[in-house]
């Protein structure tokens, strides 16, 4: 059997079976791959899942107070003038974000899969010219060089197979100079107190994320060499910032 792709076929040492086949009859999962709509379906796919998620507040909650610790982790990699891909979409004004620090001289393309997060996208960069929701799977995004691309909290949420090749994607897309910024999970020290609650939410939720607390995100990375690579943790351990710099 082959690996999961964007049908996903298969779900390796998670239990999941997925069905090859996404439904085609329901606009809101047109196109997603199958892990999206078997797991995260509550979570991105419907229209009320922008209802409840959709907020700063919220945001930060998920995250425990920490949203604008990690997104300063991001923004503090950007210059004004940058070009930036960035890998999914967001909830809350993560993209305005970047698109601050880039300033109209430069420009941030979001690729992003579910169609209900598309048109989200879409509305909350309406008054940018120099931002673009393309859509398309971060696993495959259109070919381009990037003085930055960032994946905020995407690989947690993707199968093994799929963290490899949208690490692939990301590294592939650095200009020579530029960077791949990874903010996602990371194994909280043994005594963390929300160690147990963590495992909790992913045992039940999110099937994928577990493995982040034992693979350093760089061991995805088919081809690591040619990148110079650091890694700064925060909150205990809890959540991680990795930089892959393409050296040259
Ligand atoms: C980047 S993660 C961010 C999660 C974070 N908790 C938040 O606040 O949004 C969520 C986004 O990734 C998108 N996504 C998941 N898998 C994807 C893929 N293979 N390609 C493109 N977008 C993907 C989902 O549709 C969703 O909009």
């Amino acid at each position: 059997m082959p690996a999961d792709d964007s049908n996903g076929l298969v779900c390796r040492g998670t239990g999941l079976t997925l069905e090859a086949e996404t439904d085609q009859t329901d606009p809101h999962v047109r196109g997603v791959p199958g892990y999206l709509r078997d797991v995260y379906r509550w979570a991105y796919l419907e229209p009320l899942a922008l209802t409840v998620f959709d907020h700063q507040a919220m945001v930060s909650a998920i995250l425990w107070g920490n949203y604008h610790r990690l997104a300063r982790g991001v923004l503090e990699e950007l210059h004004a003038g940058g070009n930036v891909l960035q890998l999914a979409s967001v909830y809350g004004p993560f993209s305005l974000q970047l698109l601050e620090v880039l300033g109209t001289n430069g420009a941030l393309d979001v690729v992003e899969v579910a169609p209900v997060q598309i048109e989200r996208c879409r509305r909350l960069l309406a008054d940018h010219p120099n931002a673009r929701v393309i859509p398309g799977d971060a696993a495959t995004p259109p070919e381009g060089s990037y003085d930055a691309v960032i994946s905020f909290f995407l690989l947690h949420e993707v199968p093994e197979d799929y963290k490899v090749r949208i690490v692939d994607a990301a590294l592939a897309r650095v200009a020579p100079g530029g960077r791949a910024v990874f903010i996602d999970y990371h194994r909280p020290g043994r005594l963390h107190p929300l160690r147990p609650i963590m495992m909790t939410v992913f045992a039940l939720l999110e099937p994928f994320a577990r493995a982040l607390w034992t693979r350093e995100i760089a061991a995805y990375a088919s081809t690591p060499d040619g990148f110079r690579w650091r890694k700064q943790t925060f909150f205990g351990g809890l959540y991680q910032k990795v930089v892959a710099e393409r050296i040259g």
